[in-house]
């Protein structure tokens, strides 16, 4: 019998933590075949946390996706005349300039978004197309491949973090959600909470219509916990942490910087439902930063939406003869980058 086995591994390479899934294809279905995640000390070398986090995966495909985000990664949304996708690939060259406003050399590529339909006589915007153009420097993606390739790893793809989380999110979730078209005036925020900054992406249908990266993450309430309690950071992560014997004081030092990634986040809400002709029906949060109390009600009381953590595993068989699943379980809304870059198996 001829079995073909198709396995990616999604690597996170997240400021704080490195976090790594392996999706195999079984059929058609993705199955999580293994699973690992390392945490970075204060100024500790990636490269040596990605060797680590290969060494106690143990997974068996060495085919790699990792991602990008950050102040040097552009993203844009923008409305073209129709045009096929070469056409497409060729024109967005000639907006490479506009788009970057930099000297140096960026990589940057596009996709089509979905059509505005209707009288070409009448409506200016019918004919037209969205496009999403990312751009990153091409020194930082030439980096990013030569550290995976020097850990004896081979660099298949690389993705804009904020993506991967819509990746992760359409095969875990979309599929059991009814009802959605492109049409479709409600929308859902997804929102990923890291350490260094916040990533949230506005999927309408299916489809991105808005995505922005706010620079507040779990590392800010570590630092308030730390000037709070006057306390150092390691000690002060871990009282944060373990909240239950401190709940009322985490709270408190914590809540400031809440206050800031709320109102930020309602903003974007408020931007993207006024710009965009959606409604915002749920937020659904991730990453590790919400793991801290009062996360969940401070964004759903500021934003006036329905929030959740939801857990990128409800969706996905896991081969439990591979991996430690307790500890999967327990990191699981924290993975969803690492899911949404593993997700590329399918297109493998
Ligand atoms: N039990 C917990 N309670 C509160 N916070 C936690 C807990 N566990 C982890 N965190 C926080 O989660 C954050 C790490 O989450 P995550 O792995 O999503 O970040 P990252 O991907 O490394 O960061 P970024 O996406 O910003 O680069 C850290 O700030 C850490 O303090
Ligand atoms: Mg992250």
């Amino acid at each position: 019998m001829i079995r073909t086995k198709k396995s990616v591994v999604g690597l996170d390479l997240g400021s704080s933590v490195v976090k790594a899934i392996e999706l195999t294809l079984e059929g058609n279905e993705p199955v999580i075949t293994g699973f690992s995640r390392v945490e970075l000390p204060p100024g500790g070398s990636v490269d040596e946390a990605v060797q680590q986090a290969f060494k106690e995966g143990k997974f068996r495909s060495k085919r790699v996706v990792t991602g990008v985000s950050g102040q040097d990664t552009v993203v844009r949304y923008l409305s073209m005349p129709r045009m096929t996708d070469a056409e497409l690939r060729q024109a967005i060259q000639f907006e490479a300039d506009k788009l970057v406003g930099s000297d140096e050399e960026f990589i940057i590529d596009c996709a089509p978004l979905g059509r505005v339909d209707g009288d070409e006589e009448t409506d200016p915007a019918a004919g037209e197309m969205k496009v999403l153009v990312a751009a990153c420097p091409q020194a930082r993606l030439e980096d990013q491949a030569g550290m995976v390739s020097a850990a004896g790893l081979s660099p298949i793809a690389i993705d804009l973090d904020m993506f991967a989380v819509a990746n992760a999110w359409e095969l875990c979730v979309l599929p059991d959600t009814d009802g959605l078209d492109a049409d479709d005036t409600r929308a859902t925020a997804l929102v990923d909470v890291g350490a260094k900054s916040t990533a949230i992406n506005v999927m309408r249908g299916g489809v991105s219509c808005f995505s922005r990266e706010i620079p507040i993450g779990g590392a800010d309430m570590t630092q308030a916990v730390s000037r709070r309690l006057g306390v150092e950071g390691f000690e002060a992560e871990a009282i944060k942490r373990a909240s239950e014997d401190h709940q009322a004081e985490v709270r408190t030092a914590i809540a400031p910087v809440l206050e800031d990634l709320s109102s930020e986040l309602a903003l974007s809400m408020d931007y993207v439902e006024h710009n965009e002709g959606v409604t915002v029906t749920e937020i659904l949060l991730s990453g590790g930063g919400v793991l801290a109390p009062g996360v969940v009600e401070a964004i759903e009381q500021s934003s006036a939406r329905p929030t959740r953590v939801w857990n990128p595993l409800e969706g996905l068989r896991v081969d439990v003869n591979r991996l430690d699943a307790e500890e999967l379980e327990s990191w699981a809304p924290s993975l969803v980058v690492a899911v949404g870059l593993a997700s590329r198996v399918r297109n493998q």
